[in-house]
């Protein structure tokens, strides 16, 4: 395994500018002191792992992702505890999928104890950062990109590593409404719809669009071939609770990320008397589930969002209130247990958090 050797002469933030950033930390506003670098190319495999100062790398214009896309990219948190430690959540999840994403966009994978080791040593060397309010964590942003100079069509010869650190808020604050645009899609069979490549959500910034002009917080993506199923939300995996105590989610079939806060949720469902059920979630099912009270709650979860209650849908031609319109009991009780595990208040039964310092 590489380490990842920090550059002692980063230069570092004094403590009243951390504490004054943590005091309204936003969603990528501020970035702590070091990021994680590494370079592949196919002589020398991952090389250069360092932790140097967080700011502009010397990238040539003409480099492979920014004319073909060739960029993944991952999200997870580091929490701190009453007791002032500090804890990754599930890591080696975020590792994993990161590999799996490389091998989509034919990518060389990072070896996993390598993302392990560039995550927890910038959080180690960083632990001022991690913020202590409610609510608050640190964000980690591992990518890679092709950086090679290449204007012939092909899979990049050179890949840059990056993670990049952020104190944070949870990305949506409020309950959401979600749009179902009738426009686009998301996904398709043998598409990258199961790969966190950033074109995915490049290639969905307009459905956002014209979800804010609904009114509504994000899209509620179906497949694209029947538009008949539902799929997830935009940066977030979809559930419903139902009458008969179920916790519903849509199956991974390929064209959904598989989210570790999806994962997690149907872990615990269990503690809170509901089964977890991955299966094809019909949109016809969705919308009579939720006008006969069969489907009592909806919900939509990630990293960055945490878990956001869903009290609507909205299409072109029907707008549906879910439940009463207000946050369920399930979906709160969910939100509560997740994130008691992530900041030390709920017993880690699942062995998911990783000490950092
Ligand atoms: N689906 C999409 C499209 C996402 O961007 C995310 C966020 O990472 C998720 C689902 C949730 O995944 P996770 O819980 O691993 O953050
Ligand atoms: C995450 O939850 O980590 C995401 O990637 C969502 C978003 C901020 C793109």
């Amino acid at each position: 395994m590489a380490t990842f050797v920090a550059d002692p002469s980063v230069p570092r933030t004094p403590a009243d500018q951390i504490t004054a950033a943590l005091a309204d930390p936003g969603f990528g506003r501020y970035f702590v002191d070091h990021m994680a670098h590494a370079l592949w190319t196919p002589e020398a495999g991952w090389h250069d792992h360092a932790l140097v100062a967080t700011g502009p790398i010397p990238l040539h214009p003409g480099l492979a992702a920014l004319q073909y896309g060739q960029e993944i990219f991952e999200g997870l948190k580091a929490f701190r505890h009453p007791d002032g430690s500090v804890w990754l959540f599930r890591p080696e999840m975020n590792a994993a999928r990161f590999a799996r994403s490389a091998v989509r966009m034919q990518m060389p994978p990072l070896p996993i104890p390598d993302f392990l080791d560039s995550v927890t040593r910038l959080v180690e060397l960083n632990l001022d950062w991690v913020p202590s309010a409610p609510e608050q964590s640190l964000y980690l942003r591992p990518f890679m990109f092709g950086s090679e100079t290449l204007i012939g069509v092909r899979a990049s010869n050179e890949y840059t590593y990056v993670c990049l650190g952020m104190p944070v808020m949870p990305f949506y604050p409020d309950p959401l409404k979600l749009w179902v645009t009738p426009n686009y899609a998301r996904s398709m069979a043998g598409g990258t719809g199961g790969a966190k490549c950033g074109g995915n959500y490049g290639a969905s910034m307009i459905a956002e669009h014209e979800a804010h002009a609904q009114g509504c917080g994000q899209v509620l993506w179906l497949d694209s071939a029947t538009r008949s199923w539902v799929e997830e939300s935009g940066t977030m995996n979809f559930l419903v609770v139902t009458a008969d105590g179920e916790l519903v989610t849509p199956a991974l079939n390929g064209q959904i990320l598989a989210g570790i806060t999806r994962d997690s949720l149907l872990t615990i469902a269990a503690a809170h008397g509901l089964r977890g059920v991955e299966r094809p979630l019909g949109f016809a099912e969705l919308c009579s589930g939720i006008e006969s009270g069969q489907i009592t709650e909806a919900l939509a979860c990630g990293t960055a969002a945490v878990v956001s209650p869903v009290v609507g849908i909205k299409t072109p031609d029907l707008e549906l209130v879910v439940g009463d319109g207000s946050p369920g009991v399930k979906t709160r009780e969910l939100r509560a247990h997740l994130t008691g595990i992530q900041f030390g208040t709920e017993p880690d039964v699942h062995g998911w958090l990783r000490r950092v310092g």
